[in-house]
Order: structure tokens, then sequence, then C-alpha cells
């Protein structure tokens, strides 16, 4: 039997949409060691003045993440933001109900707008809206926005920020649909409750962006009704409306995990198709964008027991292999196949907690296999995307049905010189001979095919997971290009224009 081939056509003319670069975010919870020896950590030699891990700067720089979601997740919701700003040594120690731990506050408001600042990167606040509301929503918004003469403006300056912060893109609550949430509320109190927040936070700063709570994953029983719910309220009130989804262990099996861009690729579509019947509905020529603001791969099958009430334990520390990457990959393909309606993004999460970056105490930051498909996102999410003819050999999975063994996803510059081609294979066995018509693309050379796949780590790769090695460029002919693409890989092809 011949080996199955692949053919991808990609043409300038295919334009999905203009990508939005905060669709490459990623998010930092008061969770286990992702603030307090993840990104914080005065005690550790690696730390500037500031406690601020230089070493994870460094990577959070390399990455160039352009928007950090913060402070939760489910913390958010029994969270005052108040406890968290002001002299440290004042700061009160509160039990963290949402995960059960010791909570210092010696991290706030200000210590994560000023590490922002030196990541290069925006903030993108949460406010507490399962067990606050419209009022102390507004309040935080007057604390990092308002120009000064007000008391919690002032108070601001006192702390040591008299100019504000001018923080634009607010979530309004986290996964208010979820059982686990504390303040969990049926979609129409929630969406009233969501509506005077966002009131009360324009009326302080009428600049901001709002994202109210969606579902916290596709298979919610809630699901897409509490969309539908909370945008009949809100609609002219919000700008997106979040989805969250994690893909991993316990799954039905590995080519089912292997699809989870399906599921993705079939939530966004629900969510979009769900905003616009409320924007038929209201006769209303705003559409609302996607913001999905929690994805990634979360093995929840490997958490150590969790004794309650320490001060940021080891929780959600997931380490992650090549079979990972490649999920992960495939979910960067699904955002970028939809940049027409999701704007934010944000993988969840950044440091040690389901994250591409490990810090621990007293060795140098290191890189997961999951790096990697991320900084592509990051790098390559950028300008346009384009929608990619595929025609790709398929596998049966059990539950799923058919799969594409590749995923493919494409974009082009900004200045339309250069063109990307990202591509899993999804296959635990089968390398696919593919030929890339780039017949579109005149004048335009393949210049290298960096490519993430099964290896041993390589001397000098240090701490981490080794990134993508270069592959050898194939010869052209007639404007197609012969390419393998090896089982479990995660590739990415990119071409310029000739000089
Ligand atoms: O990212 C971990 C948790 O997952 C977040 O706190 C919550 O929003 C989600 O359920």
């Amino acid at each position: 039997m011949s080996t199955p081939r692949a053919r991808l056509v990609v043409d300038p003319a295919f334009r999905i949409g203009r990508v939005d670069r905060r669709l490459g975010g990623s998010f930092v919870e008061h969770l286990g060691r992702c603030v307090y020896g993840g990104i914080w950590d005065p005690e550790d030699p690696a730390s500037d003045a500031k406690g601020f891990r230089s070493d994870v700067l460094g990577l959070v720089r390399e990455l160039g993440v352009p928007v950090v979601r913060y402070p939760g997740g489910n913390f958010v919701s029994g969270y005052r933001f108040e406890d968290g700003i002001g002299p440290p040594e004042d700061r009160p120690r509160r039990a963290d109900l949402a995960w059960r731990s010791m909570e210092t506050n010696r991290f706030g408001t200000d210590e994560a707008l000023a590490w922002c600042a030196e990541a290069g990167t925006e903030a993108m606040l949460a406010v507490n809206l399962g067990t606050r509301g419209a009022l102390a929503a507004a309040e935080l918004v007057e604390y990092t926005n308002h120009p000064g003469g007000t008391y919690w403006s002032e108070l601001r300056a006192a702390n040591g920020h008299p100019e504000p912060y001018g923080v634009r893109l607010w979530c309004l609550g986290n996964e208010m649909d979820g059982p686990w949430q504390i303040g969990h509320r049926p979609a129409a109190d929630y969406a009233r409750d969501a509506l005077a927040a966002a009131r009360a936070m324009r009326a302080v700063d009428p600049t901001i962006e709002l994202v109210a709570c969606g579902s916290s994953n596709s298979a919610m029983p809630s699901f897409p009704a509490w969309e539908a719910t909370v945008l009949d309220v809100c609609y002219d009130e919000v700008d997106h409306i979040s989805l969250h989804s994690y893909y991993g262990r316990p799954y039905p099996s590995q080519g089912a995990f292997l699809a989870s861009a399906l599921d993705m690729d079939r939530f966004i579509e629900t969510v979009a198709a769900t905003c616009d019947h409320i924007r038929a509905k209201h006769r209303s020529t705003k559409r609302i964008g996607l913001s999905f603001d929690e994805w990634n791969v979360w093995h929840r099958d490997s958490e150590p027991e969790h004794r309650p009430w320490l001060e940021a334990p080891p929780m959600l520390e997931n380490r992650y292999d090549q079979l990972d990457a490649v999920v992960v990959g495939t979910l960067v393909n699904s955002l970028l196949r939809h940049a027409d309606r999701v704007k934010v993004a944000c993988l969840a999460q950044l440091v040690n907690v389901i994250a591409p970056i490990v810090a621990e105490p007293g060795r140098p930051a290191w890189r997961q296999s999951i790096f990697w498909p991320y900084r592509d996102l990051v790098r390559y999410g950028e300008g346009d995307s384009l929608r990619v003819a595929v025609s790709s050999p398929e596998h049966d999975v059990v539950g799923v049905g058919s799969v594409p063994v590749l995923d493919v996803a494409a974009t082009v510059s900004a200045d339309g010189e250069e063109l990307r081609v990202m591509v899993a294979n999804r296959s635990p066995d089968l390398d696919v001979p593919t030929s890339l018509d780039l017949r579109a693309w005149d004048g335009f050379e393949l210049v290298s095919h960096q490519l993430l796949a099964p290896s041993a780590p390589r001397p000098g790769d240090g701490f981490g997971w080794p990134g993508p090695a270069a592959a050898p460029l194939p010869a052209e002919r007639s404007g197609t290009l012969e390419v393998s693409i090896p089982a479990m890989s995660w590739s990415t092809l990119v071409a310029r224009r000739r000089r």
C-alpha cells in the first residue's frame, strides 16, 4: 500500500482576518507557585531588587507575551484587592478559599502591574464578581486608571504610582457558570450583576474593554444557553465573551486527546453563532469578540495530595512531553484559524502551574515542551490569518470519528513579506509526505522548516525541552514543495519574498 499523501494549498487571497496580537496572551493566577516562587521570589538569587525572578522575566520577554491575565482564575472570586496594596507589612494573611491555601498578599495589584511593565506585557485584570459586586469593581478601576484627586487614585499615588496605569482589558468575574466557583449563580443573576459592574466600571473609565464570563468548557450542561442569557442582558455593555478549555488526562484515548482541536474549533464556532444570534435579535451592528482566556493541556491525574492552608504549595505542576506539545500546536492552530472572531487568548498559565516555564529555587528557569508551539503562536500570531485548503490522510478515532492526520494554520505578516505555515502531525506513527502548493506566492522562497519532533535531548540544550531543529529544505518544482511531516511533530515553515 502506498503511503498516504497530503496536499496543502495556501493562497494570499484566502484571508480569514487580521490576527489580534493579544491572541498570544497568557495568565498568572495566585495559585500554587505561579506568583510566589514563580514570577516573584525575593529570596531567590535570580531575583531583582523588586523580588521578580530575572530568569523568568527573561523567558517571558523572549516569548514576547503580549498580555497577561491576573489575578485569577478561581482565586479572584474570593479576593479583596485592597488586601494586596499598601505597605507589605500591613497586608493581611487570608485563607484563599478557592485553592485552600494561605495567601500572604505580599504580591498584589501594584506588584503585578510593575511586573507587567518589566516584562513588556499588557495586563488584563479580572474583578471579583463571585463574592463582591459593582462598587468594588469600579473602585479597582478607579485605583488603576483614574487620573487623580479621588480617594482610590490618591491611594495609588501614595503607594508609589501617581500616574494611572491605564489598564484596558477587564474580565467581569471568572467561570461564574461553574458550581465550583465561589459565588456561582444562574446565568440571569450573573448577567444582571455583570451589567451593573460594567456600567459602574465604565463610569470611571469609558475607554476600557470588558469581557463577560462565558462557559468554562463546551461540556457544561448550561452551554450555550449561558452565553445567550448573559449576552441578551449585557450585549451593549460588553466587548467580548470568555471561553475556557483544557484537554488532558484522564482521556478516553490518546487519539481523542490528539483530536482536541476539533472540540476547540466547534466550541469557538458555537459561541460565535450564539453571539450572532443575539446580535440579530437585538438588531445590533456591534460584533462581540471572543476571549479564549484560559486554554491549555492540563493532566488532572498527576496531582499530589493537597494539604490545606500552606503558602504557595506546589499545585498543578504538570510536566509536558512531545505528545502534549503536538496537542498545544493543534490548539494554537485552532485559535489562528478563528482569528476573525477570537480577539484575546491566554495560555493558562505562564509559570509552574500548567505552564510553559518552570522556575525552581536555585536553578535557572527552564522551558517545557509546550513552550515551543506557544512561542510560535506569539511569534507568528501577527498579520493576517489565511485559510489553507488541506487534503490530509484521516484516521478513525473511537468516539470522535474521522480525524485528519495533519492540522494546519497559516499567517502572512502585516507587511506581506513573510508567509508562515504551521503543521501538526497527530499520528503516533505515520510520516506524511506533503505537497505544499505555494504557486500563488510568486517571488517567495522557503527559508526555513523548524521541526519539533520526538528526539533525545542534545548536548548544550541545558535544562528543559530541546527546541525545534532546522529540517532540510526541499527543492521547489513549479511552485510546489515536497516535504515530509514526521509522525507526532510540530512544524513551522516560513517563506519570504526574494530580495
Ligand atoms: O487555570 C486553573 C483554573 O482553571 C482557573 O483558576 C480556573 O478559572 C479554571 O477552572
